[in-house]
């Protein structure tokens, strides 16, 4: 049985424009009829651009939203028809300053989350300071967490949606705004709750997070899943392929225009170095050898390019994350 099940989801929401006198009723159709399917015990990426459903979808499988039509179910569980028994799987972290009492240490808040899940009171102490731990807030633990900057709000979010130890995590923006040292440590979080067998759904915007930490992806826009799968999956539905790099000296913008126009070559750009020029072409090829030799082809004719070094590498999850968005940005609205 999946972990997460969410079939054909809607969501709109109605709000009110405009003055006293021309108010008018506006209604924003968030998810527009997604289906998903999350195995236990796997990692899952959502990442979509500004507005596309993301926390709606998160908010709607946490209970904390109703969806306006569709299924959401967490083990077999239906999240609008009871969710008190939904809750008690699930743990998630919106980050976000407010959630804590203030005038309390980060450890007497936690506690107090603690007795809240009604965890037994003699393992409490032992649990809240793993969880500190593992969030690198021990030495600090101690400190009103009004003392706290942002980021380590955000961390005691993530170490208090894993007090009752639930065995679904919803985790949305987990290292928005964190330092990259501060990312990294709950990036290793999120590795440690995969080890421990947990199904974690993330949101993000850092496609190299998403590529490090998630076994699959989907990638939402406009209230619609426009593909999932794993990052190869995704790559290959958007036809991305090989890139190549070429150095050169005396490229000039005719010659970007030419490598574009090249047989399986999605697009090329030229940026000005102080004494060389960089020119990056996406391929449509799996293979490196043809996409070397297509691009080696188009220099051909350019006798005042010459080319200083060239290097393929594979696509990276954010090339196909762009050519994915930008495609479905071509879609109509329903
Ligand atoms: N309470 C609300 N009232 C009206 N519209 C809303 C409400 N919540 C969300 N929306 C709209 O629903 C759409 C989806 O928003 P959502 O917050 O799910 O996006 P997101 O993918 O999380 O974006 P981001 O990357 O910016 O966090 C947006 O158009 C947003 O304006
Ligand atoms: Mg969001």
């Amino acid at each position: 049985m999946s972990a997460i099940s969410i079939q054909n989801l809607r969501r709109h929401f109605k709000a009110k424009k405009g003055s006293f006198l021309h108010r008018t009723t506006q209604e924003t159709h968030a998810l527009r009829g997604i289906d998903l399917e999350i195995q236990p015990g796997s990692l899952f990426g959502l990442l979509g651009p500004n507005g596309a459903g993301k926390t709606t979808t998160v908010r709607i499988l946490t209970t904390l939203l109703l969806p306006s039509s569709g299924s959401v179910r967490i083990h077999g569980i239906d999240v609008a028809a009871d969710p008190d028994s939904v809750r008690a799987h699930i743990g998630y972290a919106f980050g976000g300053e407010k959630g804590f009492y203030d005038r309390l240490s980060a450890r007497d808040n936690l506690l107090f989350f603690a007795d809240l899940y009604q965890l037994p009171m003699r393992e409490q102490p032992k649990r809240v300071d793993e969880l500190l731990e593992l969030v690198n807030l021990t030495e600090r633990r101690e400190d009103r967490v009004e003392t706290y900057s942002r980021g380590m709000k955000q961390r005691l979010h993530i170490a208090r949606s894993l007090l009752h130890d639930p065995s679904v995590i919803f985790l949305d923006e987990p290292t928005n705004g964190l330092d990259p040292v501060a990312a990294r440590n709950i990036r290793a979080a999120v590795h440690q709750l995969r080890d421990a067998g947990k199904t974690v759904l993330l949101t993000t915007h850092y496609m190299f997070e998403a590529e490090e930490l998630c076994d699959r992806l989907a990638v939402i826009d406009h209230g619609r899943i426009l593909v999932q799968g794993t990052a190869r999956d995704l790559a290959a539905a958007a036809e991305t392929g090989i890139v190549a790099r070429l150095e050169t000296r005396g490229a000039n913008a005719s010659l970007c225009d030419k490598l574009t126009r090249l047989p399986s070559v999605v697009d090329a750009s030229l940026e000005f170095l102080s004494d060389r020029e960089l020119i990056t072409v996406r391929t449509s090829l799996a293979a490196p050898e043809e996409a070397d030799a297509i691009v080696r082809k188009g220099l051909e004719s350019a006798e005042e390019t010459s080319l200083l070094h060239l290097s393929l590498r594979e696509p990276a999850l954010e090339d196909t994350y762009v050519s994915l968005v930008s495609q479905g940005n071509t879609g109509a609205p329903e």
